[in-house]
C-alpha cells in the first residue's frame, strides 16, 4: 500500500508541467486526486477542459483515482468549486498543493496594471481563494492536513523583469509562514516549495534545448518532495520553504544578522554608516 493510501489530494494547475508530475506521484503513492486546471496558455489567457482531462485519463489508466476540475483558482467561487469537486467525489480533503501559475514578465517601467493584476490574482489571491475553504474543511475534519504552496526563487532571491511574479511568490512565502502558525493546533502543516524545472514556463531559457539538461531539470525531480510533505513521513515538518529541482533539495531561510544595537538614544545616519558592515553581517 502506498504511503498516501486513503488520502485525498487537490493539485491546482495540474493539467501540465510541474503540477502534472505532482499529481502522478501523489496518485502512485495511493492518494485520490482532484486535477484542477483552467487549461489556458502560459500568460493565463484562454481555457479548456483537455489539459485536466488528459491527466485524469492518465491516472485512471495507471489504476489510480482522479476527477477533473476546471475552475480558476483566482476567484473565491473557483476555490470553493475546487473543494466541492473533492468532497463530491471523495467526501474529504487531506492534501492541497497550490501550484497553478501564469507569467506576464516585463520590467517595471513597462509593466501595465493588467499585467500586475493578472499575476497577483492567479498566484497570490489564488492561494487565498483555494486554501481558505480547504483549510476550513481540514479543521472541521479534525484529522489534520498538509498544504504545500509554490513560491519561487524569483521572489525569494529576485529576478530581473519579474516584479509582479516575484511579489506574488514572496507573498506566498509569507502566507505560508503565517498560516503554518494558524494550522499548528489543528495538525495542519503548511510548507512551500521554490521549484526549478523545465516546463512551458521556462522553455525560453537558452539551455532548454540541451538533452542532458532537459533530463536533469525534468519536473519529475520535484514530485518526490511533494509526496514526502503530503505524507506522515513529514508529520513534524511545517513552516518550511524548500528549494527543489535538478536533484537538489535544500531549505530556503530568512536570515536576520546579529546586527548592531545602540544601547541609548537614537541612531544617527553617520553612526549607521560607520556600523554598516556589522549591521549587514
Ligand atoms: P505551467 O505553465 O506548465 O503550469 C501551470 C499550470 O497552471 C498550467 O497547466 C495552467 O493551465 C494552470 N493555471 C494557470 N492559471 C490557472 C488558474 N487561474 N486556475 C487554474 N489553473 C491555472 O508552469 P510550471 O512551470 O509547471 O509551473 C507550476 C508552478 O511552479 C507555478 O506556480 C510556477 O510559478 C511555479 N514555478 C515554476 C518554476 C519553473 O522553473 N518551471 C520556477 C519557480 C516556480
Amino acid at each position: 500500500m502506498g504511503i498516501l493510501a486513503g488520502k485525498v489530494a487537490i493539485v491546482t494547475g495540474s493539467g501540465g508541467g510541474i503540477g502534472r508530475e505532482h499529481a502522478l506521484a501523489l496518485s502512485a503513492a495511493g492518494a485520490a486526486l482532484v486535477i484542477n486546471d483552467l487549461g489556458g496558455t502560459r500568460d493565463g489567457t484562454g481555457g479548456g477542459h483537455s489539459m485536466a482531462d488528459a491527466v485524469v485519463e492518465e491516472i485512471r489508466k495507471a489504476g489510480g483515482t482522479a476527477v477533473a476540475n476546471y475552475d480558476s483558482v483566482a476567484t473565491v467561487a473557483g476555490g470553493q468549486g475546487i473543494l466541492k469537486s473533492a468532497l463530491d467525489a471523495f467526501g474529504r480533503v487531506d492534501v492541497l498543493v497550490n501550484n497553478a501559475g501564469i507569467l506576464r514578465d516585463k520590467t517595471l517601467a513597462k509593466m501595465e496594471e493588467g499585467e500586475w493584476d493578472a499575476v497577483i490574482a492567479v498566484h497570490l489571491k489564488g492561494v487565498y481563494c483555494v486554501t481558505r475553504p480547504v483549510f476550513q474543511k481540514m479543521r472541521e475534519q479534525t484529522g489534520g492536513g498538509s498544504i504545500i504552496n509554490t513560491s519561487s526563487t524569483s521572489g525569494l532571491e529576485g529576478n530581473f523583469g519579474q516584479t509582479n511574479y516575484g511579489a506574488a511568490k514572496a507573498g506566498i512565502a509569507g502566507f505560508t509562514r503565517c498560516l503554518a502558525l494558524e494550522g499548528q493546533k489543528f495538525g495542519i502543516r503548511v510548507n512551500a516549495i521554490a521549484p526549478v524545472a523545465l516546463t512551458r514556463m521556462t522553455e525560453d531559457l537558452p539551455l532548454a534545448q540541451n538533452e542532458a539538461f532537459k533530463e536533469r531539470m525534468h519536473p519529475r525531480h520535484i514530485a518526490p518532495l511533494i509526496v514526502y510533505l503530503a505524507s506522515d513521513l513529514a508529520k513534524d515538518v511545517t513552516k518550511k520553504i524548500f528549494f527543489v529541482g535538478g536533484g537538489q533539495i535544500s531549505e530556503m531561510r530568512m536570515v536576520r544578522t546579529q546586527g548592531a544595537t545602540k544601547k541609548e538614544g537614537v541612531w544617527t545616519p553617520d553612526e549607521i554608516a560607520a556600523q554598516i558592515g556589522t549591521i549587514l553581517g
